[in-house]
């Protein structure tokens, strides 16, 4: 193995950088040489590769979103399209590539390796926690603190004012976010799309809080079960005498220097993705598992969804005395 490419893809998340600088300077001690591909599988297309050398990622181990770029490219769902990426891999000599992304950037990866048999490895990155085979996504644990953060800031004018918040955060179709964010900044309620919205169980939780002396209460939802803004609308006209208030965190949980967490699991992932392309374990996504270093096929990491996980529903209801 003599070169490898390393590219990120679809949603960005804080940590693509230090995955990134892992895969480089470990690729570069192992004295095989790094090409960077802009703007993940579309630059593949249209052929955006330079080499990076150690000092490319000096200075970017904390640094939010990713010097690679990244894009939600759909076209590479046409075979037109890859048989072009895959002839740029070919004409710049590229024998392996590190994909950093989601679950569109491993199905993407999926098909580069069974259609082409090219070398893949998946390094997986989203702020949704949401592929099937690790416990944790680069970016997940960042997001979760910069939504709690928030959150916490929230709850402040919540309990000084006396009023109901209804936080919306992302996560795609997944409640991952939500349910972590939910419990670590005390929420009363969290509603995912994977439950769905209960109407009758909302007001007989706020009753219930009501009954306990409580005055203001927080509400998380994640993207996935509904808007804030139409949730609210919903409720207030059910609780006409409550003051509501919306707050749809959005963008903010994307960016941010990366947790310790986050930078020590994608050096860790970096690092071992490299190994596995040197030593040619291909096909596969690193991830991990009750703090293992693991090794999933990408056709399991696509074809199984990830629980979520929904004791957290039952530790909030525990706490919401
Ligand atoms: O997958 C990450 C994510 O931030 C989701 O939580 C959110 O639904 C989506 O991306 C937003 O997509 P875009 O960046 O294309 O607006």
């Amino acid at each position: 193995m003599k070169r490898i490419g390393v590219l990120t893809s679809g949603g960005d998340a804080p940590g693509m950088n230090p995955a990134i600088r892992a895969v480089v300077r470990t690729a570069i001690g192992l004295s095989i040489e790094v090409y960077g591909i802009r703007k993940g599988y579309r630059g593949l297309y249209e052929n955006d590769v330079f080499q990076m050398t150690s000092r490319s990622v000096s200075g970017i181990i904390d640094l939010g979103g990713t010097i690679l770029k990244s894009i939600r490219f759909k076209d590479f769902h046409d075979k037109k399209v890859r048989e072009k990426a895959y002839e740029n891999l070919r004409g710049n000599r590229i024998e392996a590539l590190a994909v950093i992304g989601g679950d569109g950037s491993a199905r993407a990866a999926e098909l580069l390796y069974s259609e082409f048999n090219f070398p893949v490895v998946l390094i997986p990155a989203s702020i949704d926690n949401d592929l099937y085979g690790t416990d944790s996504t680069i970016g997940f644990d960042t997001a979760v603190n910069t939504a709690v953060d928030a959150i916490d800031r929230i709850r402040d004018t919540a309990t000084s004012h006396e009023r109901t918040f209804i936080v919306e955060v992302m996560g795609r179709e997944h409640g991952n976010l939500a349910l972590e964010v939910g419990l670590a900044c005390g929420a009363e309620i969290i509603l995912i799309p994977e439950i769905g919205i209960d109407w009758n169980k909302i007001l007989e939780e706020l009753e219930s809080q009501k009954i306990q002396g409580k005055t203001s209460s927080l509400i998380v939802l994640a993207e996935g079960a509904g808007k804030a803004h139409e949730v609210a609308k919903r409720l207030q006209e059910k609780l006409p005498e409550k003051e509501i208030r919306v707050s749809v965190l959005g963008y903010i949980q994307r960016g941010g220097k990366p947790t310790s967490f986050t930078r020590n699991l994608a050096t860790k992932f970096g690092l071992e993705a490299a190994r596995m392309l040197y030593n040619g374990k291909h096909g596969c996504m690193v991830g991990s598992k009750d703090g293992k270093i693991v090794h999933v096929p990408l056709k399991e990491v696509i074809s199984n969804k990830k629980a979520p996980p929904l004791e957290n529903l039952e530790i909030v209801k525990l706490m919401d005395i």
